[in-house]
Order: C-alpha cells, then sequence, then structure tokens
C-alpha cells in the first residue's frame, strides 16, 4: 500500500502458467494487492500500456513474446518516464548470461522458481517502499523546482570540493544575462562575473565565517556590460561539521541603489542649494540697497533660461551663479556701496574689481558647472565693452550673457543708493535698445518675451525710494 495515497500496489503477474498466477495471487492475497494477470509477452505489454501497474512479475520464458523482449519494449516505451516501472522478473533459468540479458533488457531483480512466497512479500514490499520514496522526493523536488523557478529571487546550489553546481534556478538569466547552461558549462563563470573590486570584500566576509543570517551586497558584471547590484544571504550545508556546500539566494537590488543614489543626490544638491542661498544672503546683509538683489536676479535668469529652453543642468548653473554673482562685494568697503552720488575713479575700479574677486572664492569649489567663471563674466558685454576682461560675443559664456541682462533688468527697475529707481520699463527699453550691442540679442528678446506673457512676477519687490542720484 503507498503511504500517500492509501492505495494499494496494482501488480501485473505475466507467466504462461495459470496455476503460478493463480498461487501467487492466493498467496499475497487481494486484501493487500491488485492484479492483473497476462499469459504472455504481448498480453503483458498490452495491459501495461492500457492500465500502468506498480510493478510487473515477469516470466522470462513464455509463447508469443519472451520476458526479455516484453521488458524491452517496456523500457522503450518509458524512456522518457520520470520512474520506470520496477519489473521482477520470475525465472527458472539459473545461467548468469540469462540474468545478464534480464539485466540488459532492465529488469530490476529476480525471483527463482519455484517461488518462495514469503521473499517474493519482501521484494514486493521493498519496491514499494522504494518507489513511495521515489515518489515523494519526486513531489518535494517539483515544488522546490516550482517555487524556484517562480520566484524573483535566484537560487544557486553549489557542492565544494569539488566545486560543481547542483541547482541553478532559471531567474539567473535575467540577473546576470547568462542562462543556466553557460553555467554548467564552465564552473567559473559565477565567480568571473563578480565585480573585480568586490571578489576580495567577499572572500573576506566568508572567511570571517559565512552567517545566513547575514547579507552580502556585491556588484556583479552582467552579460551586457553594465553593473548588477545584487543582494545575497549564503546558507551554507553543513555535514559532520564540515562545510559541504552553499545555497546562494540572490536578488537583483540595482533599482534600490539607483533610487538610493538619486535621493543622495538629491539631499546633496538641495543641501547645496540651501548653502547658496544662505551665503547669498550674508553677503547683502552688508548691503541694504540691494538685499534680494541677488535672489531677484535668479528668478529672473532662470525665467530668461526657461524661456530659452536650456536644459535643467544649464537652468541650475544659473540660477545658482546669479545668487552667487555679487559674492565679491564683500571685499569693497561697505561705505563704496551705501554711498549717493558719484564714485571716484579709484572707488569705481575697486567695484568693478567684484568679479575677479567672486572667481577667486568661488572657484575651488567644485560644482558640476562652471560656475566661477560664470561669476567672473557678468559684467562682460556683447560688443566687448563691459569689465573685466572685455570679452565679446561667443568668448562670453551664455550663462553669463542670461545673468548680465537679468542683472541689469533687476537694478535699473530697483532703487540705489546713488539714484532712484528707474522702473521696470525703462529697464526693459534699455534691453531692447541694445539688442545685439551691449546684451546678447537671443538672450534680451527671451528677457522681453517673459515679460510680455506677464506671467512672471519676481518673489520680493524690488527696493524702491526716490532719491536722486547718478548712474553706475
Ligand atoms: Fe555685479
Amino acid at each position: 500500500m503507498f503511504s500517500d495515497t492509501g492505495r494499494k500496489a496494482l501488480i501485473l503477474i505475466v507467466d504462461d502458467q495459470e496455476i503460478i498466477r493463480k498461487k501467487v495471487i492466493e498467496a499475497l492475497g487481494v486484501d493487500n494487492y491488485d492484479f492483473l494477470e497476462a499469459e504472455d509477452g504481448q498480453r503483458a505489454v498490452q495491459l501495461f500500456l492500457e492500465k500502468h501497474p506498480d510493478i510487473i512479475m515477469l516470466d522470462a520464458v513464455m509463447p508469443k513474446m519472451n520476458g526479455f523482449e516484453a521488458c524491452r519494449f517496456i523500457r522503450e516505451t518509458e524512456k522518457e518516464a520520470h520512474a520506470p516501472t520496477p519489473i521482477l522478473m520470475i525465472t527458472s533459468l539459473s545461467d548468469v548470461d540469462s540474468v545478464n540479458e534480464g539485466f540488459a533488457a532492465g529488469v530490476n531483480d529476480f525471483i527463482q522458481k519455484p517461488i518462495n512466497i514469503d521473499i517474493l512479500r519482501r521484494r514486493l514490499e521493498l519496491m514499494i517502499k522504494q518507489q513511495d520514496y521515489d515518489e515523494k522526493l519526486r513531489k518535494s523536488e517539483e515544488r522546490f523546482r516550482m517555487m524556484a523557478e517562480n520566484a524573483l529571487d535566484c537560487i544557486v546550489m553549489v557542492r565544494l570540493n569539488p566545486f560543481r553546481y547542483e541547482y541553478i534556478s532559471p531567474v539567473i538569466e535575467r540577473i546576470t544575462g547568462y542562462n543556466v547552461d553557460e553555467f554548467y558549462h564552465d564552473p567559473r563563470l559565477l565567480s568571473k562575473i563578480i565585480y573585480h573590486r568586490d571578489r576580495e570584500k567577499l572572500k573576506l566576509m566568508i572567511n570571517e565565517g559565512i552567517s545566513e543570517h547575514q547579507l552580502y551586497d556585491i556588484r556583479i558584471m552582467h552579460k551586457n556590460g553594465q553593473l548588477v547590484f545584487v543582494e545575497s544571504q549564503v546558507v551554507p550545508v553543513i555535514t559532520n561539521k564540515t562545510v559541504i556546500g552553499l545555497q546562494i539566494i540572490s536578488r537583483d537590488i540595482s533599482q534600490r541603489k539607483k533610487d538610493e543614489m538619486r535621493r543622495r543626490l538629491e539631499s546633496t544638491k538641495k543641501a547645496l542649494f540651501e548653502t547658496v542661498k544662505a551665503l547669498s544672503s550674508t553677503i547683502e546683509i552688508r548691503d541694504p540697497y540691494t538685499s534680494g538683489h541677488q535672489n531677484r536676479v535668479a528668478e529672473l535668469a532662470v525665467a530668461i533660461a526657461k524661456e530659452m529652453d536650456l536644459d535643467n543642468p544649464r537652468i541650475d548653473a544659473v540660477q545658482t551663479a546669479a545668487l552667487l554673482h555679487d559674492i565679491g562685494k564683500i571685499t569693497i568697503p561697505a561705505e563704496y556701496l551705501s554711498k549717493p552720488g558719484d564714485l571716484s575713479d579709484l572707488e569705481f575700479s575697486i567695484i568693478k574689481h567684484h568679479p575677479v574677486v567672486g572667481y577667486e572664492i568661488l572657484q575651488p569649489i567644485e560644482f558640476h558647472r562652471p560656475i566661477a567663471q560664470i561669476v567672473y563674466q557678468h559684467h562682460e558685454r556683447i560688443d566687448g565693452s563691459g569689465y573685466p576682461l572685455g570679452l565679446a560675443g561667443d568668448e562670453i559664456l551664455l550663462e553669463a550673457r542670461i545673468i548680465g541682462v537679468a542683472d541689469v533688468v533687476e537694478a535699473m527697475s530697483s532703487h540705489r543708493p546713488y539714484r532712484a529707481a528707474l522702473g521696470l520699463d525703462i529697464a526693459l527699453q534699455e534691453v531692447s535698445s541694445h539688442l545685439g550691442d551691449r546684451y546678447d540679442a537671443d538672450v534680451g528678446k527671451a528677457c522681453l518675451r517673459v515679460f510680455e506673457k506677464g506671467d512672471f512676477m519676481f518673489s520680493s519687490a524690488p527696493f524702491r525710494k526716490q532719491t536722486d542720484g547718478g548712474k553706475r
């Protein structure tokens, strides 16, 4: 009887002598087994195909088709089967050649005539036990395979000393680009694809002792040349206190790593931006007349850059440089900045030096874009009339040309100690009448469009105080 189903084993008894068949059935008992009978090989094969018996007792010498022929036929039919049907050959032949022929035909075991029922019963019990065990193993393997092959995680089971793969789940192809056969073909492939910088790290971690609670983060080189981040759990297989194998469960965590890196980058960017803003307002503390000037220039410069369809990294650069464009004024004596009326040539030349000082302050800082250069050039003009270098046309970075225009528009519409606010209209008039000479024509036109559209506003009002003053 089979343990998992409680079903009686079905035995096909094949013998040309009916009396032998009946004696066996009577001795084994119909309460213990179900029986099928065949009087020759042909009938046996037919019943085998139709009824799928669990065990076949097969006489060797029979008319029409003998036991060896029937056995060969059955084995041929079962070539693809996961478990061949056990065949017990009943024979009075005791010569070695017949036994060899029987084994060659696929017989599992022999029993001599006259049949000793006790021996037969024990053989049958052993065969059923074996079948029971094979079936349980098959089902458990099937369950494991189903689980492993449908799981998102990749399972690799290896045997050590000597190294060989015992199981590799097909999902490995999705993670590494190599299929299961490629791994079986090259036992070293698994270690070869570990990114060389992580190979030593992994060795060290494993030498410290494998713990199934430890997760190993390593990078592997995908077949397409890209690095894949993998998180692995390594479970040692231990027999007699010796690690004889490893079960490695791995998952692709590239997306998680990418998200982490993006979050880190965003938070660094945010921290940098906050620092830049803090620095920007610190400079303006010394000069209340220009309080908020850099912030307002940054707002307008960003609007112009967007109007000109610049990409995001360049827009960010315009914003950062605009927020810091007057950082060089930190070295100018405060009384120059708030002095009403005209400045002397010397005072003016000191003020004109501020882009150089700004460049020197910012140059050592590693920005992704040339922020220091942009600040250096924000007073340059297209016709070469600007300062400090007198650069012209394309010699001036586009970002600096944008900040140049935004700076003029904001400054002219705000009050300065040396003059009253001129107003936005006059500021825009200045831009439109100097397109292509003082100001880059494309930048100037984009600035005019920004105001024409009417959806731009400075977030804080420019400083306005009606007083007379010179123009600087
Ligand atoms: Fe400036």
